[in-house]
């Protein structure tokens, strides 16, 4: 499908340059009218009956399935969450911490992850530290070599750093884990929606819906595979992770739900699940990421061309997250001139830099205006 018709189901994307997926993904039409339809049927059949009660269970139980599918993995293994955040949380809390245990974080982790960490280790006597995955030029797996201690339990990292935009390489890093019996937590905010999926030997990966994937806001999934499943505790839950929570003796469930909590938006599944649909009647995984790479590799060409910016990357990215930095305007300051011209890109204090976060949706139309408003904008 021609990708200018595939844009005109997104209203976001007609009055703007919109470079900000990885911050958050514009709402397709669909969408709205799914979760509008959702609402509806809510009123029609309930909104609090038996009825009601039954198809909202059936509803959960597509989008597990949806995001089942996204991450191939298996219904079983699915928790639906509100955030990536959170679905590291419940890992990060449910795992059984022996104390002066350690954990291993990447130094490009989100804050909201690293506050997490911080937190769990002061409370359970744990120690913790990060290692320099974020400087393009080193191999992965030696520093991570240099970096795990005897009683490194756990490593946590991101799929793609968020400030420079590198893909970490998964099933190695996974490969050098299990060899040292250390469980792997991955981020995938960045990588959900951008990068088909092989979680081979990942034991946990969680994500959101709302970024790449132009889902709503308050959806996210965790993945624990199946070994770890009776392994991490329920911690941050309630009667949505029991089985049978009417019984008298009620037990949690025996897939992945056990961690889901109470009642929730679910009609926000309704709204994940057409935007779904949307992306796949486009074109599969691996074609929605060859066109965003292309696209993105072509941005960082042309940046490449303007002596006043410095690309992150020292080598062509293969994801969506373009970086750069100008050599005399702020970041910040550099955004705010940008969004003044209709463009939108953020800035990541982290990186020290400017971010655009190239879609499959993008048109190269407004990667050229991106480059030419960064030519003008010498500074
Ligand atoms: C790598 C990474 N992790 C976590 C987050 C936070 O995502 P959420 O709000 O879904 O928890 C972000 C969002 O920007 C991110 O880029």
């Amino acid at each position: 499908m021609d990708i200018h018709t595939q844009r005109q189901h997104f209203p976001a994307l007609a009055n703007k340059i919109y470079l900000n997926f990885g911050g958050q993904g514009p709402l397709p039409t669909p969408a709205l009218t799914a979760m509008m339809a959702a609402y509806e049927q809510g009123q029609i059949k309930g909104p609090f009956s038996r009825q009601a009660l039954t198809w909202v269970e059936e509803q959960e139980h597509l989008t597990r399935q949806a995001f089942a599918q996204c991450l191939q993995v298996a219904v079983a293994d699915i928790t639906l969450t509100s955030s990536t955040t959170q679905g590291c949380a419940i890992v990060l809390w449910g795992w059984p911490w022996r104390g002066g245990e350690h954990l291993l974080l990447s130094d490009g982790e989100h804050p909201g992850v690293v506050a997490t960490v911080a937190q769990l280790a002061q409370r359970f006597g744990l120690t913790w530290s990060t290692c320099p995955l974020s400087d393009p030029t080193v191999d992965p797996i030696t520093v991570l070599e240099q970096h795990v201690q005897p009683h490194t339990r756990m490593l946590v990292l991101s799929h793609v750093l968020w400030h420079t935009g590198q893909v970490l390489p998964l099933t190695d890093i996974a490969a050098f884990c299990q060899q040292r019996d250390i469980r792997l937590l991955v981020d995938g905010a960045q990588s959900l929606g951008v990068l088909p999926l092989d979680l081979t030997g990942v034991d946990f990966y969680a994500a959101t819906g709302h970024k790449w994937l132009c889902g709503p806001a308050g959806l996210g999934v965790l993945y624990i595979h199946s070994q770890y499943r009776d392994v991490i505790q329920p911690t941050h839950c309630g009667w949505r992770g029991l089985q049978g929570f009417r019984q008298q003796r009620p037990c949690w469930s025996d897939d992945g739900q056990r961690h889901e909590i109470a009642t929730t938006a679910w009609e926000l599944g309704a709204g994940l699940r057409a935007s779904l649909a949307l992306h796949d009647a486009w074109g599969t995984p691996v074609q929605r990421y060859e066109r965003l790479v292309q696209l993105a590799q072509d941005l960082w060409q042309q940046l490449g061309d303007l002596p006043h910016l410095t690309r992150l990357l020292p080598e062509p990215p293969r994801c969506g997250l373009v970086s750069f930095r100008h050599a005399s305007i702020p970041p910040e300051t550099l955004a705010q001139q940008l969004e003044q011209r209709n463009i939108l890109v953020r800035s990541v204090a982290a990186g020290n830099c400017v971010r655009a976060s190239i879609h499959y949706l993008t048109d190269q139309d407004e990667l050229t205006q991106l480059v030419r408003a960064l030519r003008e904008l010498q500074g």
